[in-house]
C-alpha cells in the first residue's frame, strides 16, 4: 500500500476540514508538560469542539466539553464505533502510531448495532457473574504476595512493582489459567500495556496464548470467565472469543493499574490525603474519585466516527470525520468545575469511564473500583509509613495522550517481614 503524498494529504485538508488551518497539534513532546493546561487552553481559543491534528497532521475533532462529550457519546446513531468509515483512512501510514488504537479489527470494539448488543452482552454477562466477595479475597492475595516480595527492601517502585502487576495477576486468575502459567502471562499483559517496542511481540504472545486457553476451555470448562463467555447465548466463535478476552484483558489492566498508581500519587502526595496520618484509610474511596475527576487512568479516548453530516457545536462534522474523546478535559470543563471542586468526594458525575452505548461496560467500573480500592487499602495496611522516595518533583508522567501514568513511583518504608504466603510469581526484575 502506497501513502498518499503530503502534499496530497494537505489538500484534503483544505477541501474537507477548512477549520482546521489552526488547529492545535497534539502530537510531540512539548503537549506532555501540562496537558491539563494545554486542554483548557485549547478551548478558551476553540471551544468545546476543537479541530485538532494528530500525528502526520491527521485532522480529527478533539471533543473537550462535558456536554459535548456526552452527546457525542450518547448519540450513537450519529457518532459510531466502526471505523472503516473514516474518511482519512487512506492518508495514514500502515506504521502511523495510532494505528493500533483506531484501525479497524474483527472485535467487540468496532462493532455497532445488534452484532454489538450481542458481543457485548456476552462480555457484560461474564463479568458480571463474577462473584464479588472472591473477586476481594484474590485481590487481597495478590497483593500480599507482590508486597512480600519487596516488604524486606525498605523502598519499591510502586508502580512496576504493585500498581502494573496488581491487575494482571487479577486478570489471569479470574481466567482459569494455570499457576505454572502465571509469570509469562502476567509479564506479557503487563509489557503489552506499556507502549515500547516489546509492546508489540507480548500482544501476540498473548494472542496465542489466549487462542490455547480457548481451545482448552472449549474441552474442559471450569469455574471462570472465559467457560462463562463460551457457554454463552451469544455463541461466540472462537475467534471472536479469543478477540474479545483479549480486549478485556487489555481494557482492564492499563486503566485499573493506571488508577492504583495514580491514587497512591495523591495519596503519598497531596497533604489532604496524607496516608500517614491517623484516619488516611477511610479517604481511600475519596482519593480514588478524585483521581478520576483529576487525572483520569484513559485521559483521552480515540474515538468516534461521524456517520452523516451533522453540526455540533456550531462547528460542520463531515460523514467518517474523527473524534477523539477529551475526557479529561471534559472533566475539567469550567461548567461542570463547581461541582467538582473542590469537594469531588461524592460526585461521580465525570467522564472516565466514558458514557453511553460503547462506553466501559457496565459491571467493569465496579469491577475496577473493587480492585483498585483493595490494591490501596492492603498497601496502606502492610506499609503505614510508606512515603515518597524522591523529591515530588522527581515523579513523572509518562509521555502518552491516551493513558494518564506514572513512569515510577519511588517509595521508602520501614523494612517489614513477608507474610510468608507460597510465592507464586515474582514480578519482573
Ligand atoms: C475490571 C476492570 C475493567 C474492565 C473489565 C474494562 C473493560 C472495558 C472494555 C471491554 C472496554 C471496551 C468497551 C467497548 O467498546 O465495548 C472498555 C472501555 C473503556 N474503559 Fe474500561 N474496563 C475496566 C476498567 C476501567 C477503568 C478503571 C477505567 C477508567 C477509570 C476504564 C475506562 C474505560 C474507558 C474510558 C473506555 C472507552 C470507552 C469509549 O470509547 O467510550 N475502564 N473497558
Amino acid at each position: 500500500m502506497t501513502t498518499p503524498s503530503s502534499a496530497a494529504l494537505r489538500e484534503a485538508i483544505q477541501a474537507g476540514y477548512p477549520d482546521h488551518a489552526d488547529a492545535v497539534r497534539l502530537y510531540g513532546p512539548e503537549i506532555y508538560a501540562d496537558p491539563a493546561g494545554l486542554y483548557e487552553e485549547i478551548r478558551r481559543k476553540h471551544g468545546p469542539i476543537a479541530p485538532v491534528l494528530l500525528d502526520d497532521d491527521i485532522p480529527a475533532w478533539f471533543v473537550v466539553g462535558y456536554r459535548e462529550l456526552h452527546h457525542v457519546t450518547s448519540q450513537t446513531q450519529l457518532f459510531g464505533r466502526d471505523s472503516r468509515r473514516w474518511n482519512m483512512k487512506d492518508f495514514v501510514r500502515p506504521d502511523w502510531p495510532l494505528l493500533p488504537y483506531v484501525g479497524w479489527q474483527p472485535t467487540v470494539l468496532f462493532t455497532e448495532g445488534a452484532e454489538r448488543q450481542r458481543r457485548t452482552g456476552a462480555l457484560n454477562d461474564a463479568l458480571d457473574a463474577l462473584d464479588r466477595t472472591e473477586l476481594t479475597a484474590v485481590c487481597e492475595q495478590v497483593a500480599d504476595l507482590l508486597i512480600d516480595d519487596f516488604c524486606g527492601d525498605g523502598e519499591a517502585d510502586l508502580i512496576r512493582q504493585y500498581a502494573y502487576p496488581l491487575p494482571a495477576h487479577v486478570m489471569v486468575r479470574l481466567f482459569g489459567l494455570p499457576e505454572a502459567d502465571l509469570p509469562d502471562v502476567v509479564r506479557d499483559v503487563t509489557l503489552s500495556a506499556d507502549m515500547t517496542e516489546e509492546s508489540g511481540p507480548a500482544y501476540a504472545r498473548l494472542r496465542e496464548r489466549v487462542s490455547r486457553l480457548v481451545t482448552e476451555k472449549q474441552a474442559r470448562p471450569g469455574d471462570d470467565l472465559p467457560s462463562r463467555l463460551l457457554a454463552h447465548s451469544a455463541r461466540l466463535t472462537d475467534e471472536e472469543a479469543v478477540l474479545d478476552i483479549q480486549v478485556l484483558v487489555a481494557g482492564a489492566h492499563g486503566p485499573t493499574a493506571n488508577w492504583i498508581g495514580n491514587t497512591l500519587r495523591l495519596m503519598l502526595m497531596d497533604d489532604d490525603f496524607s496516608i500517614t496520618l491517623q484516619g488516611g484509610r477511610s479517604s481511600v474511596g475519596q482519593a480514588l474519585n478524585e483521581v478520576l475527576w483529576k487525572d483520569p487512568p484513559l485521559q483521552n479516548a480515540p474515538g468516534r466516527w461521524a456517520v452523516q453530516d451533522c453540526e455540533l457545536a456550531g462547528r460542520r462534522i463531515r460523514r467518517g470525520d474523527m473524534l477523539v474523546l477529551g475526557i479529561a478535559a471534559a472533566n475539567a470543563d469550567p461548567q461542570v468545575q463547581p461541582a467538582a471542586y473542590p469537594d469531588s468526594g461524592a460526585n461521580r458525575a465525570h467522564m472516565s469511564f466514558s458514557h453511553g452505548e460503547y462506553g466501559c461496560p457496565f459491571p467493569a467500573p465496579e469491577l475496577g473500583e473493587l480492585i483498585a480500592k483493595t490494591a490501596v487499602e492492603v498497601l496502606l495496611d502492610r506499609l503505614p509509613d510508606v512515603d515518597l522516595g524522591v523529591a515530588p518533583e522527581e515523579v513523572r508522567w509518562r509521555q502518552s495522550l491516551w493513558m494518564r501514568s506514572l513512569e515510577a513511583l519511588p517509595v521508602r518504608f520501614s523494612p517489614t517481614a513477608p507474610m510468608g504466603q507460597e510465592a507464586v510469581w515474582s514480578g519482573p526484575r
